[in-house]
């Protein structure tokens, strides 16, 4: 039996989009999401984020779940076309009346919220003036979190803004694969870039509400390592890491950005600004979001490859990813090494898998149980090593919408029956809320007896 410090943080986390549903009720904004949705072949099986797991209309009932599972810290996020439908001007009410609704409704349960400004469903029209790649998405975007701050500040003291920019750029304006499917490698810089300057003006914005608020955003967060120690190799993990995670923690935690990579991009290269930078070197903590780590490998023409399919003997998710906690202890204790972050939440950290509800109603997700203590185990094996982690959010508290992969793999330790729309609680669920009322995890606490009825 392992026992975490005392106040460590247990939550949950979902994201507007993924969950709520109810896309264009109450005069909500079309987002870059129920656009791309709409494009043949963008999502498997074509699903859409429509109606998802609705949210919007049950989250009374979502909320006592948590409630009666122990959760004490909620992470979920706000629809910014919700609240600008028109992308700038007037907020709208019945929109900011839905997460006044629901925040208060957690309050009332004893629940915590953390509230993530931006998780990648941008209002459609803000995209239509140039979306992130447009330097004045930063002031719109700093509007939006002072309205919020505004209406919920009196209540929400810790506050997300961005959401993994890594995948936002990287997807969204560089390969293609999400909203708004742009290929573009100048915007996925440009993108980035005013994601962090985003980021910094809207801590500042929030902060003018709410001193006493705690504000960070969160990162995608991959350990890279090589398997093999020649020095071309170490030159390219020492790029993949600038590229993926550097100009995303260096302009936070240390006001610069990576001069590898503006080498490398020459001409793609964001004009880089001093005082920019200052305005970006904001945090009181930093996300950390952890699935698995990447081996960076040469391919046969010299390049770089970035490459997780490539471990030869682990065991995969139903997303196809690797099983590899020992990553998380080696992020975490790497990243508070180089970069010295005043205080780490583990914002996400997850599996998806083949989940089957039994006829009695249970869903015996033994290997979920088995991710979730292992990670939760390197977690603590990194604050023993001085990372100054002071949560964990397990991804996610049920079942959703998952961006290009649709309904298929699911997150939740809550499983949901999409057509009735039904909860029933997955034995992880069960793990879980008994890890937050012992403050740590035992290995011997998994049933594994029940296994055999997956199949
Ligand atoms: C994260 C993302 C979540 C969820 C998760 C699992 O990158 O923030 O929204 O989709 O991955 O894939």
């Amino acid at each position: 039996m392992i026992n975490f410090p005392k106040n460590f943080i247990w939550g949950t986390a979902t994201a507007a989009y993924q969950i709520e549903g109810a896309w264009d009720s109450d005069g909500k904004g079309e987002s870059i999401w129920d656009r791309f949705c709409r494009q043949a072949g963008a999502i498997e099986r074509n699903e859409t984020g429509q109606v998802a797991c609705d949210f919007y209309s049950r989250f009374p009932d979502d909320i006592q779940l948590m409630k009666s599972l122990g959760i004490p810290h909620y992470r979920f996020s706000v629809s910014w076309p919700r609240i600008f439908p028109a992308g700038t001007g007037e907020p709208d009410i019945k929109g900011l009346d839905f997460y006044d609704r629901m925040v208060d409704t957690l309050m009332a349960a004893g629940i915590t919220p953390w509230l993530t400004l931006y998780h990648w469903d941008l209002p459609a029209v803000l995209e239509d003036r140039g979306g992130w790649p447009n330097r004045e998405i930063g002031f719109w975007f700093r509007d939006y979190a002072y309205t919020m701050a505004k209406k919920l500040g009196d209540r929400v003291k810790h506050w997300m803004t961005i959401n993994e920019p890594w995948v936002i750029s990287t997807h969204g304006y560089w390969s293609g694969e999400h909203a708004p499917g742009v290929r573009c490698r100048k915007k996925a810089f440009l993108a980035a870039y005013h994601l962090m300057l985003a980021h910094g003006l809207a801590f500042d914005a929030i902060k003018s509400v709410v001193p006493t608020a705690k504000a960070g955003i969160t990162n995608a967060s991959q350990y890279y390592f090589c398997l093999n120690r020649h020095p071309a190799f170490e030159e390219w993990r020492r790029y993949a890491d600038a590229e993926n995670n550097g100009i995303f923690l260096e302009p936070v935690l240390k006001g610069t950005y990576p001069e590898i990579v503006l080498r490398h991009l020459g001409a793609d290269a964001p004009d880089v600004r001093e005082d920019d930078l200052q305005q970006m070197c904001r945090h009181d903590f930093m996300g950390v979001q952890y699935y698995f780590d990447n081996i960076v490998e040469m391919s046969d023409n010299g390049k770089a490859l970035v490459n997780h399919h490539r471990y030869p003997f682990f065991h995969y998710t139903e997303m196809g990813w690797p099983v590899t906690p020992s990553g998380l202890c080696e992020y975490l204790v790497t990243f508070s090494r180089e970069y010295s972050p005043r205080e780490i939440v583990v914002t996400e950290n997850g599996s998806a898998w083949a989940d089957f509800l039994a006829p009695n109603g249970k869903i015996y997700d033994v290997e979920r149980q088995d991710y979730l203590i292992k990670h939760v185990q390197q977690v603590f094996e990194a604050v023993k090593k001085g990372a100054p982690v002071s949560g964990y959010f397990a991804w996610s508290f049920m079942d959703n919408f998952e961006w290009t992969r649709g309904y298929r793999p699911r997150f939740g330790l809550v499983y949901v029956d999409y057509p009735s729309q039904k909860r029933y609680v997955k034995e992880s669920g069960h793990l879980y809320a008994k890890m937050i009322r012992h403050n740590g995890v035992d290995p011997a606490w998994i049933d594994r007896s029940q296994s055999e009825r997956k199949s």
